[in-house]
């Protein structure tokens, strides 16, 4: 049973002294008990701490268990994004999918190390590249979604992740797809099954190899399986990346950048193995989340007739899609595909809305209790696109693609996905909700996905002809 330890951190006592961030209130409950709860109900994990406990306050759900200090309001998050590369670093942040990503990737890295690979990565995110990406996703979203199953009740999650993982190709490897693609993509898709058992956020190289093992031995948990397919990927990873380095095709794809960069201190290239590391932070980053947000974006317009005959009336004049980006605003606002950004760790003391937090410390700022704050937003439950036609989202109250130095790096590609799939189904085809009931939010690794994956079924679109 959850138990304050303290009063929450008040943020009208900042003249006083700053309090320990060890005197945060939180549950006493043992981490495998609060992973649990919050693995089966993230939402209400966040919101019934937020209530009780004020707006800073500790939880631990990590395994080997740790606490962290949740930030959930607009300021703290600020303070928590502006802070300098040397006080606060991500690096060890991305600890939980260490599983999928190696430790060598963007990720992974810190201060100028960072910033320096980051500003390497760049050109296949933007400028040209994005353009290239920008043309083809259209593209992909009419045949991907003309070959989605009609007349049966089924998930959307799964056909929309594979659309994602479709554009991803486009970004990693450009126009040139390697030869054993689809084999591949099909690896990926069944190793990214594993996210939904609670073993996926899981700290394996953390764990003793005794422990490990246990864990390998509890089939249910399908962590044995991802181990197995994941050695079946990364050999045909290695496989497509001494393809594209035998040819001579080079362009803005991200396998071509990483092929080019080498390391500042020796100027050697990369290895295999730190390519291998940025291309499956990207398989993983670059899908699991677009898809999500796609999924929650059909599960609430299926909800609201009124915004959807309104976004398909727009879509269908094709003179503006304003309604089209509030609508995705809105839903990025309300369901935050990761709905606790990426941890920081403190690396040099730090005071933040009046409480001081130390070395070692790990800050996690919610996304989803920001961009449900009362105070910035009217009845933050509630599905309301028009909130964003006249205004923009602010950079510190709307958080889905968190911020600072680490913002993510692939939001333009995303928002170019969720248009082109969004406009694409609604073109095409009638939404049936076999359930009306809303769908709650169900974790999967560090995502949020639609408790049912979206249960719609599809009907091809008959169009009324004029008579006239
Ligand atoms: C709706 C879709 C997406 C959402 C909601 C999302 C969200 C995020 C968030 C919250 C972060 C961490 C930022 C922070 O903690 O401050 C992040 C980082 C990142 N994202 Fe995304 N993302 C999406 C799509 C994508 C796509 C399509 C790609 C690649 C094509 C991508 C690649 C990355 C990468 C590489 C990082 C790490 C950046 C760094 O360390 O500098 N994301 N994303």
């Amino acid at each position: 049973m959850d138990s304050p330890t303290a009063s929450p951190g008040d943020t009208k006592g900042r003249e006083a002294a700053a309090i320990p961030a060890t005197s945060l209130p939180g549950s006493k409950a043992p981490a495998v008990v609060q992973l649990l709860s919050y693995w089966t109900n993230p939402q209400a994990f966040v919101e019934k701490r937020r209530e009780r406990y004020g707006p800073r306050f500790q939880v631990s759900i990590r395994i080997p268990a740790r606490p962290v200090y949740m930030l959930t309001s607009p300021e703290d998050v600020k303070a928590m994004f502006l802070a300098p590369a040397d006080v606060l670093h991500t690096g060890t942040g991305s600890a939980t999918i260490e599983k999928w990503t190696g430790t060598s990737g963007l990720a992974w890295l810190d201060e100028d190390a960072h910033k320096v690979r980051r500003k390497l990565l760049m050109p296949s995110y933007h400028g040209a590249a994005l353009m290239r990406i920008g043309e083809a996703i259209p593209r992909m979203a009419k045949e991907d979604v003309a070959s989605w199953p009609r007349g049966k009740d089924m998930p959307l999650h799964p056909h929309i992740h594979r659309f994602t993982l479709h554009v991803i190709r486009e970004v990693v490897y450009g126009s040139r797809t390697p030869r054993r693609w689809e084999e591949l993509l099909d690896l990926l898709l069944q190793m990214m099954e594993f996210n939904n058992s609670i073993a996926s956020p899981m700290m394996l190289h953390k764990m003793p190899p005794r422990v490990l093992k246990l864990f390998r031995s509890i089939k249910s948990l399908g962590l044995e399986n991802f181990l197995q397919l994941r050695d079946k990927a990364d050999a045909l990873i290695y496989e497509t990346i001494e393809e594209h380095r035998e040819s001579d095709y080079r362009g803005d794809d991200l396998l071509s950048v990483l092929l080019g960069i080498t390391h500042e201190d020796d100027g050697t290239p990369l290895s295999p193995r730190e390519i291998r590391d940025e291309m499956m932070t990207i398989f993983l980053a670059g899908t699991e989340t677009t898809a999500a947000a796609m999924a929650w974006t059909f599960e609430y317009l299926t909800r609201h007739p009124e915004a959807l005959k309104r976004l398909r009336d727009e879509i269908d004049a094709g003179e503006s899609d304003a309604y089209l980006m509030a609508v995705i605003n809105e839903v990025l606002r309300l369901r935050p595909s990761i709905p606790n950004i990426i941890v920081r760790e403190v690396k040099k003391p730090i005071e933040i809305g009046g409480v001081q937090f130390e070395p070692g410390m790990h800050l996690w700022a919610s996304a989803y209790l920001v961009n449900h704050d009362k105070s910035t937003y009217e009845n933050p439950d509630e599905f309301r696109p028009e909130r964003f036609l006249d205004s923009k989202p602010g950079t510190f109250t709307w958080i889905p693609f968190g911020g600072g130095r680490i913002r993510c790096i692939g939001d333009k590609i995303a928002l170019l996905e969720m248009k082109a799939v969004i406009k694409e189904v609604l073109t095409q085809c009638e939404l049936e909700r076999p359930d009306p009931r809303p769908e709650e939010a169900k974790s999967r690794i560090v995502v949020n996905v639609p408790s049912k994956f979206t249960r719609v079924v599809l009907r091809d679109r008959v169009r009324e002809t004029s008579m006239a």
